[in-house]
């Protein structure tokens, strides 16, 4: 377990994450992630492939994740016992689109024939648009005409669904029990608290958030696999994914934290890392990060009421008996 527990200035216990030593526990890993050509998604490739994991990147950007994976391969070559077969490559990129099915198929297809197993999944892909608003006051009955785009839950939530649809079945593949095998989502503080000008967006990463919650008790039902999921949500972070330099300027002017995508993604590999993990969330600001999951059911009682907690807890056990198989 690599979480340790502090005291917040409020005097309630929050655990804060502190990823560590990635080295043994990514040896030889098959990772896929999808959405790693650029940003947290590239940098936590790159960590991976330092650290002896062999990497398959999904992504729509061919050339950013070709480039990606040949600077891996000559950055960490793998090393085969020629009495032995030769090890498959340290990195591949196949291109895809988290948003068409097919794609999706097709690269886990592809990495399961090249690599013979697949260890963690991780969706890093992600949108924001921020160009055509959905909801702005300045809609008009004329405006709203135009069927608006779709985007930000095609990539964010269906590609995300498509993802961990494909990923708990082959996760399953070639493995018996007790092997440790994990999902990691990306969320966002939006996942969980307000954000404004990014509405689809947020609801999108809200149901990130909840597909983690729902699989967490689930996944592993009825085959006993042991595969986890979390999820990330990073703050503010430094990529390609810019925010507006009025934001910026604030931002740094108020002293607020700013994740690197680099930061991001060692609580990731941390996450990856650690089989004690399983239905958590981290709020990355910063070099910092927060579990956030157990306080949010630890303090159930004082947010709803101790009645009526009782009363939920007691109804959601009838559903988990009845309705899981
Ligand atoms: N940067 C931030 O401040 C921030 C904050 C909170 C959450 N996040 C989330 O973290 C994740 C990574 O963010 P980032 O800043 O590294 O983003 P990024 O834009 O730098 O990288 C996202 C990657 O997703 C890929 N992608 C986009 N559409 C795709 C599609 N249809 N199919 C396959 N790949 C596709 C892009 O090509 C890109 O490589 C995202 O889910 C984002 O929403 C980022």
């Amino acid at each position: 377990m690599i979480a340790k527990t502090v005291e917040s200035t409020s005097g309630v216990p929050v655990a804060q994450f502190l990823p560590d030593a990635f080295k043994d526990f990514l040896d030889d890993k098959i990772i896929l992630i999808v959405g790693g050509s650029n940003g947290i998604g590239a940098s936590l490739v790159e960590l991976c492939c330092q650290n002896g994991a062999h990497v398959v990147i999904g992504d729509i950007d061919a050339p950013r994740g070709e480039q990606l994976a040949r600077k891996c391969i000559q950055q960490w070559p793998v090393y085969s016992d020629p009495a032995l077969p030769p090890k498959p490559p340290r990195a591949f990129f196949q291109k895809t689109d988290v948003t068409n099915y097919q794609s999706v198929l097709d690269l886990f297809d592809n990495a399961f024939k090249k690599y013979n197993r697949i260890d963690h999944v991780v969706v890093t892909a992600g949108s924001t648009e921020t160009d055509e608003p959905w909801f702005d006051h300045s809609l008009s009955l004329t405006a709203i005409r135009k069927a608006p785009s779709n985007k930000d839950i095609d990539v964010n939530l269906i590609g995300t669904l498509y993802v961990t649809r494909v990923a708990s079945v082959y996760l399953r593949h070639n493995r018996g029990p007790g092997v440790d095998r994990s999902i990691l989502l990306f969320s966002c503080a939006a996942g969980f608290k307000e954000t404004p000008g990014v509405s689809v967006y947020q609801a999108a990463k809200h149901g990130v958030q909840g597909l983690m919650r729902s699989l967490r008790a689930n996944l592993n039902s009825p085959y006993q696999h042991s595969i986890r999921i979390n999820t990330i949500c990073p703050w503010m972070t430094q990529t390609g994914n810019s925010f507006p330099k009025s934001v910026e300027d604030r931002w740094a002017k108020e002293g607020l934290p700013l994740s690197t995508a680099q930061d991001v993604a060692k609580v990731s590999a941390g996450v990856l890392c650690d089989n004690s993990l399983h239905g958590t969330s981290m709020y990355v600001e910063g070099t910092r990060a927060w579990e956030i999951e157990n306080n949010i059911d630890r303090l159930e009682s004082q947010w709803l009421g101790e009645e009526p907690s009782q009363t939920l807890a007691q109804g959601q056990k009838v559903l988990r008996e009845t309705l899981v198989a």
